[in-house]
């Protein structure tokens, strides 16, 4: 089974995701991750995100892993663990850029295809219900209150030591969001299919909640 969750920065996606995959005991892949891993890794290289050559070289010798399961799932690029690197706030303000090229989305959509025909997946993204997996047995848009996910992001950072103002982390994230929904290749958008799911004021428990009880209604298991 393949269950897609789309939605914009801060939604809750990767906390759901995560939940909703060990709840199910299947896989969560998180594709915002693999973004994150190229642009870290252009960073560190000096590669513009325009530079399509180069791009296509980059790709060609990246491979991105997810190693563990539940909340200690990590990020592996080549090798090294990149889990804590590929959140800062440097990769965080660029990857909008590098998750934009064909030569990257193309790369990553296949790797994110080879997972999901392996196995039952959660993934999460932006074009998971449109592009990656529309045939996807369970399509979720979640959305969230700009205000909700500054707030949700202001708490991300804390624990990683880094303070910004809600003010400042709005802007980031309407930025983010207008970037993200108004690219030609690949933009964030609602599948037709998809259930709109409205977190702001749930729980993290209420939101996985929600999408366990419809896959295990899809499935036919009402175990648990
Ligand atoms: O979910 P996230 O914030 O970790 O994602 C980081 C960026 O990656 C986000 O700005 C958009 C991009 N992204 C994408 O274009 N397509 C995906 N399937 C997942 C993420």
């Amino acid at each position: 089974m393949v269950i897609a969750i789309d939605g914009p920065a801060g939604s809750g996606k990767s906390s759901t995701a995560r939940l909703v995959a060990s709840r199910l005991g299947i896989v969560h892949l998180d594709t915002g991750a693999m973004y994150r891993a190229v642009t870290l890794k252009c960073l560190r290289e000096g590669i513009a995100h325009t530079d399509d050559g180069a791009l296509g070289v980059l790709m060609s010798r990246t491979s991105i892993v997810f190693e563990g399961s539940g909340s200690v799932m990590r990020t592996i690029m080549n090798g090294e663990d990149v889990t804590d690197a590929i959140r800062s706030d440097e990769v965080t303000r660029h990857v909008s850029e590098y998750c934009v090229p064909a030569v990257v989305r193309n790369a990553l959509v296949e790797q994110q295809r080879l997972l999901g025909s392996r196995n039952s997946v959660v993934c999460e993204g932006r074009d998971i219900g449109t592009v990656v997996f529309p045939n996807a047995e369970l399509k979720i848009y979640m959305i969230a209150s700009v205000e909700e996910r500054a707030r949700r992001r202001q708490k991300d950072f804390a624990a990683m030591g880094i303070h910004k103002s809600l003010i400042e982390l709005r802007a980031e994230i309407e930025l983010r969001d207008r970037k993200d929904s108004t690219r030609s290749n690949s933009p964030l958008r609602k599948a037709e299919d998809a259930l709109e799911l409205d977190t702001t004021g749930l729980s993290l428990e209420e939101q996985a909640g929600i999408i366990v009880e419809r896959a295990r209604a899809l499935s036919g298991t009402n175990d648990n």
